[in-house]
């Protein structure tokens, strides 16, 4: 028995979303069996060799599907003139497939007047539950890294690529963080910081629009801007903290990027 929990927790089932077990087995085979439709009712006889209009017109594809959701996304996030009418589309939103398998929303956490916008990749188990971006362990790590150069989490505000946790802790796929990212840029919008960071590789690539991994991003400083916004933001990367938890030997180098950090705060 606990082999085939640890089985199903490997396979990202970890949380119970339901009141009671569902018997997916159960529902195939039962529908196996059922007729289908065209099976069991007698075809009509065709009335007309016209092509009906639905006939016609294109079948939606897959990209067209996400760029109806990309666009959606876009005029849902334009909309929003606060923080909270941004926290309100997200919550209105049903766009990112994440949304369905998870518990809580994970919006921002800190402060909304900030000068640092830190932005990471996605919520994992512990800021699903608690509906907060890093309040688990690479959390407790981010504070005392913000901590060694001055800052608290009210200097700070923290949001993430994506708003809902992907289930397992897998990395959010490329469709996911594209209906998200809307949001994301409306975010710094309407936050208007004095600098962007991007905490770990996925975040760097998403926004800054790089393909470079983070151990050639990260110390380095680009400009970050939007149709949007009236003057582009100093944005740099970090290492994740989760990574620097996995690797403190890079621990060295983060120092030297939070220092950057500070440079560029006294210079903004
Ligand atoms: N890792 C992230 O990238 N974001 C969180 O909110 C927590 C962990």
């Amino acid at each position: 028995m606990l082999a085939a929990l640890q089985w199903q927790l490997d396979a990202g089932v970890d949380e119970c979303i339901g009141e009671l077990p569902v018997d997916r087995y159960a529902e195939s085979a039962a529908s196996r069996q059922a007729p289908t439709p065209v099976q069991s009712a007698k075809a009509p006889a065709p009335t007309s060799s016209k092509p009906t209009p639905a006939a016609l017109s294109p079948r939606p594809t897959a990209a067209s599907g996400q760029q109806a959701v990309v666009r959606t996304a876009y005029e849902m996030a334009a909309a929003a003139s606060s923080i909270e009418a941004l926290r309100a589309a997200l919550e209105a939103f049903d766009g990112c497939p994440l949304k369905k398998t998870a518990m809580n929303l994970v919006f921002t956490d800190g402060n909304p007047r900030a000068r640092v916008l830190l932005i990471g990749e996605a919520p994992g188990a512990d800021e699903d539950r608690q509906g907060l971006p890093f309040v688990g362990v690479s959390g407790h790590l981010l504070d005392r890294m913000l901590a060694s150069i001055g800052l608290s989490r009210e200097q700070v505000l923290i949001s993430n690529t994506v708003f809902w946790r992907p289930p397992g802790n897998r990395s959010p796929t490329t469709a996911e963080v594209a209906a998200c990212q809307p949001f994301v840029e409306r975010l710094i919008e309407l936050i208007d910081p004095n600098v962007l960071v991007a905490l770990g590789g996925a975040a760097a690539k998403s926004l800054l629009g790089r393909t470079e991994g983070i151990g050639r991003l990260r110390g380095r400083w680009f400009s970050f801007t939007t149709p949007g916004m009236s003057h582009p933001i100093p944005a740099t990367a970090l290492f994740h903290p989760a990574y620097l938890l996995r690797s403190p030997a890079q621990k060295r180098q983060a120092w030297h990027d939070l220092l950057s950090l500070r440079q560029k705060l006294a210079e903004n």
